[in-house]
């Protein structure tokens, strides 16, 4: 077997994310993020748990290079985020979307394909015209994630909401990414299909030693599925570690004023 690439040349364990003092205000004075400071070991499943306007969306599009900083440093496998790096970072990162972000008049197959747009020439995706390696890896996926053959060539109108994020979920393994950024991927689902979808994300990241940043408002999720929790409030980390040491009074803290009753955690 060969080294671990989170090994560095000296032998040091390296992290796949790196947060240094992270902030960022936006221009009419809403700081999003305030001094954020964490790293995530290559194949975490790490879930960003806070309630809405806690700075979620914020902290995973600026590991995206979507948001840029007003200070401080984010490095993906030792490499810092700049201008200069950011297309050959942004090729070893992918996303799932809220949303979906899937293209309605495409079918199947040809959705999960696009996620080949960061290594594909343009042309290729225009005219949706892919090589065999890479359809060969789209139909593997989609069986993967659950959809059977039937699914390949029906347009994503037709499918459930839980369907759809499945294929959002193969498009964003496609290019066998080291990071997957899940910004509340279960948002629009149902419970019961929330659960499934998390698990078939946490299984397939587990499969193939994938880092996921997941972030989720939902306190029960994040304890069933977190290998960690990473917990915001107004831009701030409150709480960072195992899910079975979030104890009450730090819940309440995150969730204080939010509407939010939480309430399945031990005192
Ligand atoms: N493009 C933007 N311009 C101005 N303010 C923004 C923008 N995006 C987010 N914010 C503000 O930053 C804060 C954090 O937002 P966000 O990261 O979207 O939180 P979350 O994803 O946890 O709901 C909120 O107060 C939000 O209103
Ligand atoms: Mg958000």
């Amino acid at each position: 077997m060969s080294a671990p690439l989170s090994m560095g040349a000296e032998g040091q364990h390296r992290a796949m994310l790196s947060f240094n003092r992270v902030s960022k205000q936006f221009a009419h004075g809403v700081k999003a993020l305030d001094g954020v400071t964490f790293d995530v070991p290559r194949g975490e499943f790490c879930v960003i748990l806070g309630p809405s306007g806690s700075g979620k969306s914020t902290l995973l599009r600026a590991l995206n290079g979507l948001t840029p900083l007003s200070s401080g440093r984010i490095a993906v496998d030792g490499a810092e985020l700049k201008p200069k790096s950011l297309r050959s970072v942004q090729r070893r990162v992918a996303m799932v979307h809220q949303q979906f972000n899937l293209v309605e008049r495409l079918d199947v197959a040809q959705n999960v394909m696009s996620g080949a747009v960061a290594d594909a020439a343009f042309w290729r995706v225009l005219l949706k015209w892919y090589p065999k390696s890479l359809r060969e890896r789209a139909c593997d996926l989609i069986a993967r994630v659950g959809l059977d053959e039937l699914h390949l060539t029906r347009r994503m109108g037709e499918l459930s909401g839980g369907q759809q994020q499945r294929v959002g979920i193969a498009r964003a393994f496609l290019l066998d990414p080291d990071v997957i950024l899940a910004d509340e991927p279960v948002a629009s689902l149902d419970p019961a299909t929330s659960r499934d979808v998390l698990t078939l994300l946490r299984d397939a990241a587990r499969e193939r030693g994938t880092t996921v940043l997941c972030s989720l408002h939902q306190l029960d999720l994040a304890l069933d599925f977190a290998d960690r929790i990473i917990a915001m409030r107004s831009g701030s980390i409150v709480f960072d570690g195992r899910p079975d040491a979030l104890d009450r009074s730090t819940v309440a803290s995150i969730y204080e004023g939010s509407g939010l009753e939480q309430s399945r955690v031990a005192a």
